[in-house]
């Protein structure tokens, strides 16, 4: 640890759910720290949280304006690259615009002001891969392509092995799982990832994206009804509404608490096992998503069970869980287990004030736009 005393870092998204973990974990640790955060209207609905740690340097504006990434970059060692547009949002320009074009600008400037950065870290998703790995009863591990959205209409919502067609069952999934993107959001990830891992090589500069799974903690936006399952439902549940259950709610995710996940970047900045590699950040297992809602509404003592109504996400993964492998030998320890860490999210909305429903009013968006569709009625 003490070698990184005084090491200076940009956290850009460090207002936001992961940001603002890592950006608290470092100051911990020594390091001076700036966040470079435009406070996006979807996520921070009531301007600048309380939560920005009072020894950060904070920059309130745009990582796509040149000048402005710019001035965040000046004198740092460690770019903690967080930021990005994210979620099933109706957008598709500004997914690119955001991520895909605010990663390749950052370098831009990095390269044409010759800055002397040391190491960027930038935060990928699981949300690359096309569809979790399956074990298929004849041929073993596979990775079976997203599953058709024709498949999908007919209800059919299990993952059938690319090779003969049998239903999978799902596998952890390794860092060299084929990576894709299959939302728009997804794509940019990828983006995101390959432009500082390849640059990153280019340049002899170590660069590490973490690949994480489904975060969730304090601080996860109560405003916005895109994106993070478990602050969706808990508003929902809090709101005396049924959370919404897409496809027959037995799909899985691998959940991580946010702590753990600023954890990961610490380590990825402090070992150079990683550097150059993608890695996987998650919990290892996969919960189902029926399950989730269903331990929010008794940890929350609000009894009312989830609806189910045929709709389902084309392009969304039936199950995904890390093979956390790789990141667990260069020393990542998970702490956090879901129950705890839902008993910790639960403890923080309750001290927020005015916590709204945005679901319904988003789930119509998603219908009219085809990012929700819904199950055709097929005679049997
Ligand atoms: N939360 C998850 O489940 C999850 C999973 C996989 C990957 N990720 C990735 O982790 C990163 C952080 O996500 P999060 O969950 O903390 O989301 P978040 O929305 O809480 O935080 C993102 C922050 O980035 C800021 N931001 C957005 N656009 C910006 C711009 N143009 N300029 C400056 N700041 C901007 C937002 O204001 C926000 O504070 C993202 O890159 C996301 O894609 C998150
Ligand atoms: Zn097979």
């Amino acid at each position: 640890m003490s070698e990184c005393h005084g090491k200076r870092a940009l956290v850009t998204g460090g207002a936001g759910l992961i940001g603002s973990h890592v950006a608290d974990l470092l100051v911990r640790e020594g390091w001076r720290v700036r966040v470079l955060d435009n406070l996006e209207p979807q996520t921070h609905r009531r301007g600048r949280p309380t939560w920005i740690n009072e020894r950060v340097e904070f920059i309130e504006g745009d990582l796509r304006d040149r000048e402005t990434i710019a001035a965040a970059l000046d004198k740092i060692d460690v770019i903690f690259h967080q930021a990005a547009y994210g979620g099933y949002m109706p957008e598709i320009v500004k997914y690119v615009h955001v991520n895909s074009l605010g990663t390749a600008q950052m370098l831009e400037v990095i390269r044409e002001k010759k800055l002397s950065i040391q190491k960027i870290i930038v935060a990928s998703s699981q949300a690359v891969y096309s569809e979790g790995a399956g074990i298929c009863p004849k041929h073993n591990v596979v990775f079976p392509p997203v599953r058709p959205v024709e498949q999908l209409r007919r209800g059919d919502w299990q993952v059938h092995c690319p090779i003969c067609g049998a239903i999978t069952k799902s596998a952890p999934t390794p860092e060299n799982a084929p990576v894709g993107g299959e939302t728009v959001y997804g794509l940019t990830k990828v983006d995101q990832e390959k432009l500082v891992l390849l640059w990153g090589k280019q340049v002899g500069l170590p660069t590490v994206a973490l690949r994480y799974s489904c975060t969730y903690g304090p601080r996860q936006s109560i405003f916005n009804p895109y994106t993070g399952v478990i602050a969706i439902f808990c508003t929902r549940l809090l709101n005396n509404l049924p959370p919404v259950l897409y496809e027959d709610g037995e799909q899985t995710r691998d959940f991580s608490f946010v702590e753990d996940i600023a954890r990961a970047n610490l380590l990825a900045a402090e070992t150079d096992e990683l550097d150059g590699l993608p890695a996987n950040v998650g919990s290892g297992h996969g919960t189902p998503i029926r399950e989730v809602a269903e331990q929010l509404s008794t940890a929350l003592k609000i009894d009312i069970a989830p609806e189910i109504n045929g709709e389902f996400r084309p392009g969304e993964m039936r199950h995904l869980s890390s093979d956390t492998t790789r990141i667990r030998a260069a020393g990542y320890d998970p702490h956090v287990d879901l129950a705890e860490g839902i008993a910790r999210y639960l403890d923080w909305v309750r001290a927020q004030s005015d916590v709204r429903d945005y679901f319904s009013e988003a789930a119509e968006i998603l219908r009219s736009k085809g990012i929700v569709h819904k199950v055709q009625n097929v005679s049997p």
